[in-house]
């Protein structure tokens, strides 16, 4: 069975190590059943050893923000991904739009990222997504906007990444628009991202099977009220939340109406 999986991605929160702490031990108190549902924590890398007081299971995970392609050296205020995999991280973070837009990063950086992700055993969390809505149609629908850029950013992301990794990557589709203003996506358009992902998987990689078999996820101002319209669809396997992964208690509530009511036990 293929679990839903709940990314939560504190950004750069909480300030203390503290609240990182109280976060955490709340949330993994209150989850500590869950059983349909995976969910990975990706604190900031400061706060991870807060989280290495947990064994990484088949529910729970721990993962990166981001990282550095070279293994160690002189790269000041690199983290590189031997580090976090001896920080016990199994996941991490690559590509997410704020660092693209913040910090400059281009998608050659992202391609190198996540081929070192790949190169020491971390499943990458690939961020893609487009700016703004540019044209609706007349259910509000965007009509053409994202197609090229998604599938542009993914194309350059994945070039040459070895075929035989490929199905460890978990793609998140998520509008810049929808990241934090409170105004998620429609579950509808958000499926047609993901087809869309899945269909340049299969141009790309020639294999319908690997398509299938990639995660791919959807993230933007999601919450408990309507985390189940998008992680019950077929076709988007899981959510990556921000904000709301601040909240304790509205996090638990997000992982348990997912983990009770999982597609695939329906
Ligand atoms: P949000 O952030 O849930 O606060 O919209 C999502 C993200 O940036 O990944």
């Amino acid at each position: 069975m293929i679990k839903s999986l709940i990314i939560a991605n504190w950004k750069c929160n909480p300030a203390t190590q503290i609240e990182a702490r109280h976060l955490f031990d709340f949330v993994i108190g209150e989850l500590k059943d869950i059983k349909n549902v995976e969910v990975v924590l990706c604190p900031p890398f400061v706060w991870l050893p807060v989280l290495g007081s947990f064994k990484p299971s088949e529910a729970f995970s721990a993962g990166g923000q981001d990282l550095f392609w070279e293994k160690q050296g002189p790269y000041t205020g690199e983290i590189s991904p031997l580090m976090l995999k001896d920080l016990g991280c199994e996941y991490v973070i690559v590509g997410h739009s704020e660092r693209r837009q913040h910090l400059g990063e281009t998608d050659e950086m992202i391609n190198k990222k996540l081929k070192a992700a790949l190169k020491n055993r971390l499943k990458p969390i690939l961020c893609v997504g487009e700016k703004i809505r540019d044209s609706f149609d007349n259910e509000g629908r965007p009509e053409n906007y994202i197609n090229p850029i998604v599938e542009e950013q993914l194309k350059k992301a994945l070039e040459s990444i070895d075929k035989s990794r490929v199905a460890d990557i978990v793609v998140a589709y998520e509008p810049i628009w929808a990241i934090g203003s409170g105004e998620p996506d429609t579950p509808d358009d958000a499926l047609s991202a993901s087809l869309l992902i899945r269909k340049t998987i299969v141009k790309m990689f020639d294999s319908r099977a690997l398509a299938n078999k990639i995660r791919v996820i959807y993230g933007g101002s999601v919450d408990s009220k309507n985390i189940a319209s998008f992680a019950n669809q077929d076709g988007i396997d899981g959510v990556l939340v921000g904000g709301a992964s601040l909240n304790a208690s509205e996090f638990v509530k997000i992982v348990l109406r997912i983990n009770k009511t999982n597609k695939n036990e329906s």
